[in-house]
């Protein structure tokens, strides 16, 4: 499969997900109030690339297993995502005035709502992966997703990469230290819907083992891929301004091994993120073209 044929597999799979976020995201419930529901609605239905369900999505279906419950795991992790995305655009934080090519949620519905729309797409996410018991999958399972996703999320996990992100602004720092920012602030939700899909598809511990390894690898590729595109990449494509790392001084791999090497370190990490996956006895390639796309993405 070629990176134009995983470019198109993400599509379809990245049209399930809208499709099913459109239908089930905060319709008809009750809501209390219906300006918090369309600013979560507003941001989570803004496009996207829908990289972390479809991560929860392939690597299930690389064990053979397809069910609503990978969808409704999937989605969850697309909302934490989601919500971290509305906060990390905060004037508090990176102060960005567009996200997936529209307006930023607190341009449009103002600080407080986006903050609060933040809040309940985090909260709903666990609503999502503790309901995983009504659509088939044993409370074993959904305690241990939950957990992973609370770890993946929280003070160990991107919010603590998001904190050292903030902290390390206009400091000088070394390989070290923004690898640990960017497995951290990325990584955590790349790894965390990689396993979810594994763990609800009945994968083996040892396979687990491996797939956290790969996923560690890729989503620190995504971050990199990231940082770049801040400095290389178009605007339009991307649906966010470009050129504001420099500015806010932030911690990039561009900005401590160049242009270049940062290109170069990045195929590095592909390498070692595809002899991690030759561990499996599986049939693995829409996962190892991923790791391609990763690095080859224009948006
Ligand atoms: C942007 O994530 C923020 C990072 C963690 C690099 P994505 O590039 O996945 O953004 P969307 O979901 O496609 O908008
Ligand atoms: C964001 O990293 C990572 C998150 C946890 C949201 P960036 O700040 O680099 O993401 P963009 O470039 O705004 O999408
Ligand atoms: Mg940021
Ligand atoms: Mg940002
Ligand atoms: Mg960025």
């Amino acid at each position: 499969m070629n990176s134009e044929n995983i470019a198109h597999y993400l599509s379809d799979i990245s049209a399930k997900v809208n499709e099913y976020i459109e239908n089930n995201l905060l319709v008809s419930k009750g809501e209390l109030s219906q300006n918090l529901c369309e600013a979560v609605r507003y941001s989570a239905l803004a496009g996207g690339k829908r990289i972390r369900p479809a991560l929860c999505i392939i690597t299930a279906q690389v064990f053979g297993f397809s069910s609503e419950a990978v969808m409704r795991a999937a989605c969850a992790f697309e909302f934490i995502h989601t919500y971290s995305l509305i906060h990390d655009d905060l004037p508090a934080m990176d102060n960005d005035d567009y996200r997936r090519g529209k307006l930023t949620n607190h341009k449009i519905y103002g600080e407080a709502t986006a903050i609060l729309a933040g809040d309940a797409l985090l909260t709903l996410a666990f609503e999502w992966l503790s309901d995983l018991t009504n659509y088939g999958i044993s409370s074993d399972k959904a305690i241990r997703i939950i957990s992973i996703a609370a770890k993946a999320s929280g003070s160990m996990g991107m919010i603590g990469g998001q904190m050292l992100d903030l902290e390390s602004e206009n400091n000088k720092i070394d390989l070290i230290a923004i690898e640990k920012i960017h497995k951290a602030k990325t990584g955590a939700l790349i790894i965390a819907p990689t396993l979810t899909g594994a763990i609800l598809a009945g994968a083996t511990d040892e396979e687990i083992d491996v797939l956290r390894d790969y996923s560690e690898k890729i989503g620190l590729l995504f971050q990199i891929a990231d940082d770049i595109l801040d400095v290389e990449g178009d605007a339009q494509k991307m649906g966010k301004a470009i050129g504001k790392d420099k500015v806010l001084g932030k911690a990039t791999f561009p900005a401590i091994l160049g242009i270049k090497d940062s290109h170069i370190y990045a195929q590095k990490i592909r390498e070692q993120a595809l002899n991690i996956l030759s561990k499996l006895t599986l049939q693995t390639d829409k996962l190892e073209q991923l790791a391609g796309f990763f690095i080859s993405r224009k948006n």
